[in-house]
């Protein structure tokens, strides 16, 4: 017997390598090799999985309760930001590309290495994340009826979500809302259908362009680009008296003409996940909704990608909420929803679903279907070759071309509903050589109101150093000559108005921001003191009033009091593009995309209603000319 002490090292190391291989397959497995076909890649790897393995897959946490610990144990597929949940107040790229990363390792060092999915709401830019651009909301951007305009939003909007590390944006809300006391109004292009396919555009932007005959198919073109979701199907913006997550009650033909419509061209353009609503279609909840979840999205219109709860929106199918968690579980699974948005109670449903399972409540088939989904996304996205964050991107986070681009968007946005008592006696454009102009209202110099609502936090902050912008006022400052003074003042009395001889007034009223039943109004009305500062400014001076709100308003009774009236919605951090327009570098082109209703007991009044009686109707927009013109991109 020669000399044995190298043998139990070389048995150490041997046994060592074994329990390597055990834990992670080879790197010449099958779903490992980007050169393998996408249907192989999700076979092979589907027939390694254990049902843990898959059940994690379908379950998405917030990033609140991800750490990696939880990330190994329960082999957690996605994790997510709800609004305002991020790494830091203020977060830098670098402080979020670690964090993402650092729940990324977590996901790779598990068995089978499958990477995780982090998901955010980039709803009008990264509106989350400190310093990024934020663009105008939705019910700005389909005035501007500019599709190319919407794609490059959502190219730079991509580019801001990749910079912090994150792969997946829960836009574009693809609600066609048809009565504007909905909270949620603001995140509808228009009332109008076919406003809303138009700016499905916004897929192509953030995803990237669809390759020839791949109609249909998730696509995530590489590094910068994201996963999108059009949300919420279907039928959100549709609830009676536009209570949110209420009922939709509407005929076969109302839905698909209405709501159904702009799935089409979502899945056309390869959109990669579906949201469902929290609302119920004639009393049928939503999130339960098998006939069209399966039966027509995945069955129907031949959707590859996955479908995602709404947050706790499993929760929600039963009244109380979670009442009944069993039934929920069955219920949203087996209805075609394959990703659950947890948030929190991970290990709740992780027993449950996995309980249904083993007793054969829930088909394995369903729980196949819903993981194949899921890992084709993750293959497509190029997930698996790239799980990690990139740093070199931080740049692209509010950048001035991204700064720009929402400027010109805010310019388009913008809608003119009265210039002057006649066409011969125009108020706008104003002059930027005065003796002094006064600038009046609460939106004027208040960046937080100017953005509403999913900015930096889920409801909005009424505050000016939420992020970094240019505020209306500021605006005006940096757009008037310099010999004009500037005069500001909140909510200034008819006494200061008229003892101080302005030349004009600029009035910036509007709505404070709000998010989701939050916003549900049954008023509409401005909240004071912008009222009494438009009556107390307008009627003293020569006055231009913009409204800065999430839908239309009461207007009626102010109008006549009012020598012109702009419609700005909700234009984001870059105010400049409002005072571009007000002083004429660029003309009023914006045409409503929303009904301007009189008085709140009209609603809901959509265009093509009979007894069609608006105060402005949709389409309606006064132009001018502007002394510079847009480059066609
Ligand atoms: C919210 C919204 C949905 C959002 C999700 C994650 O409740 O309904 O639009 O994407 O939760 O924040």
């Amino acid at each position: 017997m020669g000399n044995l002490s190298f043998v139990l090292p070389a048995l150490g190391f041997l046994l060592l390598c074994c329990a390597v291989s055990a834990k992670q397959p080879s790197t010449n497995v099958k779903y490992k090799d980007p050169k393998q076909p996408l249907r192989t890649r999700v076979k092979d790897l589907m027939s390694r999985m254990t049902l843990e393995e898959k059940i994690g897959q379908m379950v998405q946490i917030d990033l609140s309760v991800a750490k990696p610990e939880v990330m190994t144990k329960y082999l957690i597929g996605s994790v997510l930001s709800g609004g305002g949940s991020v790494p830091a107040q203020k977060a830098s790229p670098e402080t979020w590309v670690n964090a993402v990363n650092d729940i990324q390792k977590a996901a790779l060092s598990t068995r089978l290495g499958i990477p995780m999915i982090y998901g955010i709401d980039a709803v009008h830019g990264h509106n989350n994340v400190y310093n990024a651009t934020i663009f105008p909301h939705n019910v700005g951007l389909g005035v501007t009826r500019d599709p190319k305009l919407v794609r490059r939003i959502g190219e730079a909007t991509a580019l801001e979500v990749r910079a912090t590390g994150i792969q997946y944006a829960f836009a574009p809300c693809i609600a066609v809302c048809r009565d504007p006391r909905w909270g949620r109004c603001y995140e509808s292009y228009s009332e109008d259908h076919r406003i809303v396919q138009q700016m499905t555009e916004i897929i192509t932007g953030l995803q990237g362009d669809l390759p020839a005959k791949q109609k249909g198919i998730p696509f995530v073109d590489g590094k910068r680009k994201v996963a999108a979701c059009a949300k919420h199907f279907v039928g959100d913006g549709g609830t009676v008296r536009g209570i949110n997550e209420n009922n939709t009650v509407i005929d076969k033909k109302g839905l698909f003409n209405i709501h159904m419509a702009a799935y089409h061209d979502a899945v056309d353009k390869g959109v990669a996940t579906v949201m469902i609503s929290y609302s119920s279609l004639n009393g049928v909840k939503m999130h339960a909704n098998k006939k069209l979840v399966t039966g027509f999205l995945k069955n129907k219109l031949k959707f590859k990608g996955f479908v995602i709860s709404d947050w706790q929106g499993i929760d929600k199918i039963t009244y109380p909420p979670h009442s009944n968690y069993s039934y929920s579980v069955f219920a949203s699974v087996t209805a075609g929803i394959d990703m659950i948005m947890v948030p929190y109670n991970y290990t709740e449903f992780i027993d449950e679903i996995t309980s249904q399972v083993k007793r054969k409540i829930i088909p394995m088939r369903r729980i196949n279907d819903a993981v194949e989904r899921i890992l084709r996304v993750k293959f497509t996205m190029g997930l698996f070759e790239h799980p990690m964050g990139d740093h070199s991107l931080a740049n692209h986070l509010g950048s001035k071309e991204h700064r720009e681009l929402a400027r010109e968007a805010v310019r388009k946005s913008l809608v003119l509903l009265k210039n002057g008592e006649n066409a011969d006696s125009p108020i706008l454009p104003l002059p930027k050589k005065a003796k002094k102009l006064l600038v009046a209202g609460t939106h004027a110099d208040n960046l937080g109101n100017q953005c509403g609502g999913w900015t930096i936090t889920w409801q909005g902050l009424n505050t000016t150093d939420l992020t970094i912008g240019t505020t209306i006022l500021t605006a005006v400052k940096n757009t008037v000559d310099p010999t004009t003074q500037v005069v500001h003042i909140e909510n200034p009395d008819r006494e200061f108005v008229e003892s101080n001889g302005f030349d004009y007034a600029i009035v910036v009223v509007g709505e404070p921001p709000y998010a989701e039943g939050n916003g549900d109004s049954t008023n509409l009305t401005i909240p004071e003191p912008g009222p009494s500062t438009i009556t107390n400014v307008c009627g003293s001076v020569k006055c231009v009033v913009v409204i800065v709100s999430g839908r239309p308003v009461i207007t009626q009774p102010y109008i006549s009091g009012i020598d012109a009236l702009v419609a700005a919605w909700l234009p984001g951090t870059e105010g400049q593009g409002v005072a571009d327009v007000l002083f004429g570098d660029y003309g009023f082109t914006g045409k409503l995309a929303r009904t301007w209703f009189k008085t709140v007991d009209q609603l809901p009044m959509n265009f093509g209603d009979p007894n069609y009686d608006p105060l402005f109707p949709f389409g309606f927009g006064l132009t001018t000319e502007g002394k510079r013109q847009y480059m066609s991109k």
